[in-house]
């Protein structure tokens, strides 16, 4: 890598690097010197930063902006029409990730999500330009990624495709790591990828590792660590499911969960799962959770408020989330990496423990 910065910026990312370690995040030599000698400021010169509702944009020249570069959080690096269409991964979930990947001197490696393209100047440290095939659907953020990558001296292949319709190379590749989120996995991504190649994906919020098995079934855990992606999205949108506004005469009832439960790690994972792809809003008075509105595609939607759920629809989505919760306590709370995932080409079941072990069928895990 050809690039050289200021001793004062070199400091604050070794200080960085060497917290994610001393934290228990990053354990490999490799990734190591990849995170201590990748300039994340120059993948990330400005980003964006929600102020009072209204975003505000920080540069080199705004007090902080180096700490923030160079700390342990995602930074918003894209907002069109007032939402977040891009960013740069929260480092400890980064490093989760790429350690997961398991890369192997001489692997290929598919990147889905170029985003700032750091990511992607981690892995060219790590394994050399010549092993990374990068995709990102945002035409813009591709031409600016690859030219940051170009500026700090790594050069490797950079596209503009929507990897919802597959891996837009032909080049088999060893290892795929996925950096938008998905609530169900395009099967057509997994024919990308060798036999016995690794996948890390994130899938609702958590982050599943899997490998691609004989006859293409993908199987696989999730990790230990939570995972809040950006949804896989077209070009111009945003991968959110609209809102559709509040129907015509919802059905009500005392509400046996609050909103301030979905607030547990562990069930957050799992109401991920169980309610697949949604869109949801939280309500806040003085810092606390008050309200919960959640909508899906199907037109289901429901809205919970001072102790009374309001739903209509398909589907009674607080009554799904309220079973899940049930069945998550009776479980006894299970953790992430308890959870697992088998993906077909018909469609992906989640399990617990083992694979074969269902979780109740009204958990949208499989898909056509
Ligand atoms: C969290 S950012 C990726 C972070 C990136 N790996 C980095 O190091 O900066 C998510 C990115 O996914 C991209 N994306 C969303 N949907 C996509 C799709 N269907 N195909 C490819 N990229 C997509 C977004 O445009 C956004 O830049």
């Amino acid at each position: 890598m050809s690039y050289a910065d200021p001793p004062a910026v070199q400091a604050l990312r070794q200080d960085m690097t060497q917290r994610l370690a001393d934290d228990g995040h990053l354990h490999d030599p490799a990734w190591y010197r990849a995170v201590a000698e990748t300039p994340r400021h120059v993948f990330v010169p400005l980003f964006h930063r929600q102020m009072d509702g209204e975003w505000a944009v920080v540069t080199a020249d705004d007090d902080g902006y180096f700490d923030a570069v160079y700390s342990d959080r995602a930074l918003t690096t894209q907002v069109s029409d007032g939402v977040a269409t891009s960013s740069s991964s929260q480092p400890s979930l980064m490093v989760q990730m790429l350690e997961a990947l398991g890369v192997e001197d001489g692997d290929t490696i598919g990147e889905v999500a170029t985003g700032t393209g750091y990511n992607a100047a981690l892995m060219c440290h790590r394994s050399g330009d010549k092993s990374l095939i990068t995709v990102e659907v945002d035409a813009n953020l591709t031409r600016l990624a690859r030219a940051r990558l170009d500026e700090v001296g790594h050069h490797p292949t950079v596209l503009t495709a929507d990897a919802r319709a597959g891996f837009p190379a032909d080049t088999p590749l060893d290892r795929m790591i996925i950096t938008c989120g998905f609530d169900a996995f395009p099967y057509a991504l997994a024919r990308s990828v060798r036999t016995g190649g690794v996948i890390v994906c994130p899938l609702g919020w958590g982050n599943a590792r899997m490998t691609v098995g004989e006859d293409g079934t993908l199987l696989g855990r999730f990790l230990a660590g939570g995972s809040y992606f950006m949804k896989a999205r077209d070009e111009n949108g945003t991968g959110d499911v609209p809102y559709p506004g509040a129907p015509g005469n919802p059905t009500h009832r005392n509400a046996v969960i609050d909103p301030r439960d979905l607030g547990h790690d562990g069930f957050r994972f799992v109401h991920s799962l169980v309610v697949g792809e949604i869109g949801e809003a939280r309500e806040m008075t003085d810092g606390t959770v008050t309200g919960h509105r959640m909508w899906a595609g199907d037109g289901s939607w429901a809205y919970v408020q001072h102790g009374t759920v309001h739903q209509s629809g398909p589907r009674r989505l607080w009554d799904i989330v309220e079973r899940a919760y049930e069945w998550f306590e009776s479980h006894g709370c299970p953790s992430r990496e308890r959870f697992g995932v088998t993906i077909t080409p018909e469609g992906q079941a989640y399990w617990l423990d083992e694979p074969g072990q269902d979780l109740p069928q009204e958990w949208p895990s499989r898909r056509p």
